[in-house]
């Protein structure tokens, strides 16, 4: 499965990762990429309120990684630094992420397929506030999904 989306504003951005969110379950891993600013933390934030979280969503980047408890156990990780680590792959697994109970989601995170059926989530930036999503991933689920 593969599939891009555009999104005109922050508000479609958005609109995508309430809609993902709304079929997300344990054990799912989301692996964002793209460049400085392409909003992979914005869509983090909309996707984990989405997820019934009131407290506020912030980016990991110094932490690396921020949990939450909503529908569902959430965690979200800024890989950025891990990918200086000799061996990036052993610095994500010290982590201890409980991949399979909970949502896990990270930015950065195209070397951390832990699962061999993660969601990949390219965001490219385009004129003004726009922005490209594309998805791709084993799982028909987000091919199905109607945004
Ligand atoms: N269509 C859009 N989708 C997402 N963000 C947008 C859009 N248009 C403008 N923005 C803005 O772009 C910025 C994206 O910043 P954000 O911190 O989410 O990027 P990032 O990819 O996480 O960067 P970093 O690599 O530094 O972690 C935000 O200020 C957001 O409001
Ligand atoms: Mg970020």
């Amino acid at each position: 499965m593969r599939r891009s989306l555009d999104c005109a504003s922050e508000v479609e951005t958005a609109h995508i990762a309430r809609a993902l969110a709304a079929n997300l379950r344990a054990g799912d891993l989301l692996l964002l990429e793209g460049p400085l600013g392409a909003g992979k933390t914005f869509f983090t934030q909309a996707l984990i309120k989405s997820l019934g979280v009131s407290e506020q969503v912030t980016s990991p980047t110094f932490v690396i990684v921020k949990s939450y408890q909503g529908a569902l156990p959430i965690h979200h990780i800024d890989a950025y630094r891990l990918l200086d680590a000799p061996d990036p792959r052993q610095a994500f697994d010290e982590l201890d992420i409980d991949v399979e109970g909970s949502v896990t989601i990270v930015e950065w995170g195209k070397n951390f397929d832990l699962t061999g059926s993660a969601l990949h989530i390219e965001i490219e930036i385009g004129p003004g506030q726009s922005r490209t999503l594309t998805l791709e991933g084993p799982d028909a689920r987000w091919g199905d999904l109607q945004v």
